[in-house]
């Protein structure tokens, strides 16, 4: 019997990051409804929600028995300690998170986070028990001026140094290109294709082939139901990281069930 391709044997995943919206109770609306939209959808996608720090609590109890992971949208890299106004990992993992975005574009852009935090935040999310969903990507300016896939090199390398093959399997990448977050420009399939392609192959020197075939990379930036499908049919895109089509039940699981 044949062997299943390396791209069959990963498996899509689509993460919603809801960044710094929804109340408890608007977040518990939408998982109410996400929840009896997505139910149907086991095996083919893994799903996973960011809500924002304050409501994951009650969203982990509202997800009990559901086929959606909740996810951490930043952690500190201290396990715990004087950094006020700060979350640590083990406090993510205890809340029930099973994933940390790190390295958001936003975070980068507004609170100053370098390739070498995000190296040491990966180390803490795999410490405390869960999976870094790890987030690089272009500026405009870098894009226009031909850098981008030295870039995201660098980025890559600076986040990922210094694991074994054996942790690197299980990171999940994300490539947002900057200018596509928010602004309803998305890539193009064959920019993001090409991207992805470049980390798969950045991956493969970091590691290896085997461990760079298993890694998923997901594309973000104006993920929407009307253009989820074609992005998702790329050999080397594995899933998504949504913003803004997030938060709308309707539109998300839509996204979830675009792959083909
Ligand atoms: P967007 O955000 O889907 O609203 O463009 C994506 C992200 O920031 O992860």
């Amino acid at each position: 019997m044949a062997l299943p391709s390396a791209s069959l044997a990963r498996r899509c995943f689509i993460a919603g990051n809801w960044k710094m919206n929804k109340t408890v109770a608007d977040s518990l609306t939408l998982v109410r409804e996400l929840r009896n939209a997505i139910s149907q959808v086991r095996d083919r996608v893994e799903v996973a929600i960011a809500p924002p720090f304050t409501a994951l609590h009650p969203v982990a109890r509202a997800l009990e028995d559901s086929n959606i992971a909740l996810a951490g949208q930043n952690c500190h890299a201290s396990d715990s300690g004087a950094f006020t106004g700060e979350i640590a990992a083990p406090m993510l993992k205890e809340l029930g998170c099973s994933y940390v975005i790190l390295g958001h574009s936003e975070r980068r852009q507004f609170f100053g986070e370098t390739d070498a935090g995000v190296n040491r935040k990966t180390a803490a999310v795999l410490k405390a028990g869960m999976l870094p969903i790890i987030c690089v990507g272009e500026t405009l300016e870098e894009r226009e001026g031909g850098k981008t896939l030295s870039v995201v090199e660098t980025q890559v390398k600076g986040c990922l140094q210094g694991f074994a093959a054996a942790e690197g399997a299980k990171f999940v990448i994300a490539y947002e290109p900057v200018w596509a977050i928010g602004t309803g420009k998305v890539a193009t399939t064959r920019q993001a294709q090409e991207v992805h392609a470049h980390i798969r192959a950045l991956l493969t020197g970091i590691w290896n082939a085997d461990t760079a075939q298993q890694i998923r990379i997901q594309y973000g930036g104006s993920v929407k139901p009307d253009n989820a499908a074609e992005l998702l049919a790329q050999t080397d895109i594995d899933g998504a990281l949504v913003g803004g089509a997030s938060l709308k039940a309707a539109d998300f699981s839509a996204i979830v069930k675009a792959k083909g």
